[in-house]
């Protein structure tokens, strides 16, 4: 069965991404968050990314008027009672998440899926906080989501094969490309990508370099759309100490151990793009260009 209105709970960077995308396929969706401001933002980044991709070709402006008429933005939890499927993306804290799979569970009793966009939080933990754990399974999505065409469909333990088949087809639905992945803290990307990352973060903390030559290095040398130091900052500093928590915590290899300097940029609110001031400082209307 196919999944027609897609609820989305969490309206950051990562949910607006997810229902934008579901939105520019025609799906209906409806974006959940607890309080109005962060709705009125994720609106307005919906807005702003259509029109981007109306002036890059990439959507005809008709389709574009009717993009955001198919979302409807909520501070009540019940209003994804009629949603065929969920994705949840909230703040990475397993503590949050787990209640939330609780309260989905109850609110939702016939979705084909209640789906995680976690990159590191186990999704066993979150499917036992349900009675269905075989719906239950992460799609994790790349930011920026209407850019990036990979989702990594993650199964737990208890997911099953119908699960798995739908959040795939709903994937390529979406225009994705899914790839499947077992249920361990960094799936495939993360695991690849953040000991990388926190390579360079090491690099520039020891003096090695400047933020400027390591990024270049990378970009010019190795073809990467962005250096690894801007690509901490887009992803923002908190997530990614948040996916090397996690990470370490799961393997204990010290690869995945945040770097001292990480944990004190996180403290002291450098959080990378979205807070104005990273490894780069930003512009207040940032693009991900350094300043
Ligand atoms: N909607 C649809 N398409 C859009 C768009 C939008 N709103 N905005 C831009 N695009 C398209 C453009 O048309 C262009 O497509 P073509 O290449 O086909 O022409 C492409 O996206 C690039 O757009 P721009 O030219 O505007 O932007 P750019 O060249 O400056 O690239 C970027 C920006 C895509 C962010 C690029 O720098 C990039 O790929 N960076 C790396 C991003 C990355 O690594 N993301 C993964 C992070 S890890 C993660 O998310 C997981 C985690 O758990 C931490």
């Amino acid at each position: 069965m196919s999944i027609s209105v897609v609820g989305v709970v969490g309206a950051g960077f990562m949910g607006s991404g997810i229902a934008e995308c579901a939105a520019v396929v025609g799906k209906h969706v409806v974006v959940y968050e607890p309080d109005e401001r962060p709705l009125q933002r994720s609106r307005e980044s919906l807005e702003a990314s259509v029109a981007k991709a109306v002036s890059r070709g990439k959507l005809a402006s008709a389709d574009a008027e009717q993009v955001a008429d198919r979302v409807l933005y909520t501070t009540r939890l019940g209003d994804l009672g009629g949603a065929d499927a969920v994705i949840e993306a909230v703040t990475e804290d397993a503590r949050v998440k787990r209640e939330l799979f609780a309260r989905l569970d109850e609110e939702l009793p016939d979705a084909q899926f209640l789906a995680s966009n976690t990159s590191s939080i186990p999704i066993a933990e979150l499917a036992a906080r349900t009675s269905r754990r075989d719906r239950v399974l992460g799609l994790h999505f790349f930011s920026p989501v209407p850019v990036m065409k990979l989702v990594e469909v993650v199964t737990a333990i208890d997911t099953s094969e119908a699960t798995v088949s739908t959040a795939e087809a709903f994937a390529r639905d979406l225009g994705k490309h899914p790839i499947l992945t077992r249920d361990r803290s960094g799936f495939i990307v993360n695991m690849l990508l953040v000991p990388y990352l926190m390579a360079a973060v090491r690099m520039y903390e020891e003096g090695f370099a400047t933020r400027e030559d390591i990024d270049e290095g990378m970009r010019l040398g190795c073809g990467h759309p962005m250096g690894p130091l801007t690509l901490c900052d887009f992803i923002g500093l908190d997530v990614l100490y948040a996916v090397c928590d996690s990470l370490y915590e799961e393997f204990k290899r010290p690869e995945y151990a945040p770097p001292p300097l990480l944990k004190r940029m996180v403290v002291s609110g450098h959080h990378g793009r979205k807070s104005g001031r990273g490894f780069y400082e930003y512009a207040p209307a940032a693009t991900g260009a350094p300043a």
